[in-house]
């Protein structure tokens, strides 16, 4: 039976992977950690404990004493938070990775997710249809520590032989649980502000085309990524991964045929230089073929689901 530690289990994506894992693998088989206390659902349905991924030696007990097979690591500081605090923040993402990869060697861990981000990219990269292989030069602090964990997870998969599989997540978009300190995140803020003032100032330019995806899509990509075959696996990097496209006026515009008088306004900040130095959209044809990867929900069903499910959570408030 395969037991499965969690980093991160209280955040965006691992309030609800988390869910999904425990619904593959038994309640009693997947533990929750995370520095923070974690939503409700994730502490009654199964384990959860706090923990730092930075302290290595608590780490290593966890997992022998749990006799974990499988790491999932979601523990990061975002794009946005990482411009505010640049060493910390590379401190953080490389640590955790670093720490987790050789713990995973030292102590024979099975299979290993790590996240990667469509901020590995930079401005010289093809903006549209970005390949998976393709010029990397991000100048974000996220991107460069997302791009160096890249190369070293694809290190210790070539040197040592780990399991470790990884998708450049396009920007997330959930109705459970908050981003916080991305540069996608406007596109889960104004869901919130348009069902509660029906106005949204928003951080980044009207046109400025994200790749995006509904959380269900990504939670599915991740569980389906980590049941394939390992021969199937030709990239182990990471994937790319295509969900969505859009800006914030089209989003603003789907919001506006379910919220006719929703307003939004424009006032860009440090994020939009963020924001144009990533792709527009994602070619994701080896993530397809490899392991028959499909995107499901569109901009339309996405704007409906995030509007009622949202809606539910704040009347249960
Ligand atoms: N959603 C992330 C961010 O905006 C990108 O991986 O930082």
């Amino acid at each position: 039976m395969e037991k499965i530690l969690v980093i991160g289990a209280a955040g965006q994506i691992g309030s609800e992977l988390t869910l999904a894992l425990r619904k593959i693998y038994g309640n009693e088989n997947v533990f929750a950690t995370d520095i923070k206390d974690a939503p409700k659902d994730v502490k009654k349905s199964g384990p959860f404990q706090l923990l730092d991924v930075m302290d290595d030696k608590r780490l290593i007990h966890f997992v022998i004493r749990y006799k974990i097979s499988q790491i999932y690591l979601l523990a990061a500081v975002l794009s946005g938070n990482a411009e505010r605090l640049p060493l910390q923040a590379w401190d953080i993402n490389m640590r955790s990775v670093l720490n987790i990869l050789d713990l995973a060697r030292e102590v024979g861990i099975k299979k290993i997710f790590w996240p990667s981000s469509i901020a590995v990219f930079g401005k010289t990269t093809p903006k549209i249809d970005t390949p998976q292989l393709t010029i990397m030069e991000p100048n974000t602090v996220y991107g460069i520590s997302k791009l160096a964990a890249e190369r070293w997870v694809e290190y210790y998969f070539n040197k040592y032989g780990l399991d470790i599989r990884s998708i450049r997540y396009p920007g997330l978009i959930s109705y459970k649980t908050e981003a916080g300190g991305g540069t996608t995140d406007y596109a889960v803020e104004i869901f919130y502000d348009a069902i509660t003032t029906g106005k949204y100032e928003c951080f980044l330019k009207p046109d400025t085309k994200l790749p995006m995806m509904f959380m269900d899509d990504a939670i599915r990509a991740t569980t389906e990524l980590m049941e394939a075959d390992a021969d199937k696996i030709s990239i182990r990097s990471s994937y790319n991964l295509s969900g969505l496209s859009f800006d914030p006026e089209e989003l603003s515009d789907e919001i506006k045929k379910h919220i006719p008088d929703f307003e939004i306004i424009y006032k860009p900040d440090f994020r939009q230089a963020i924001a144009d130095s990533w792709p527009q959209s994602i070619d994701d044809s080896v993530a397809r073929k490899d392991w028959g990867w499909k995107n499901n929900v569109d901009l339309e069903k996405m704007t409906r689901i995030m509007l009622k499910e949202i809606k539910k959570k704040l009347i249960h408030r």
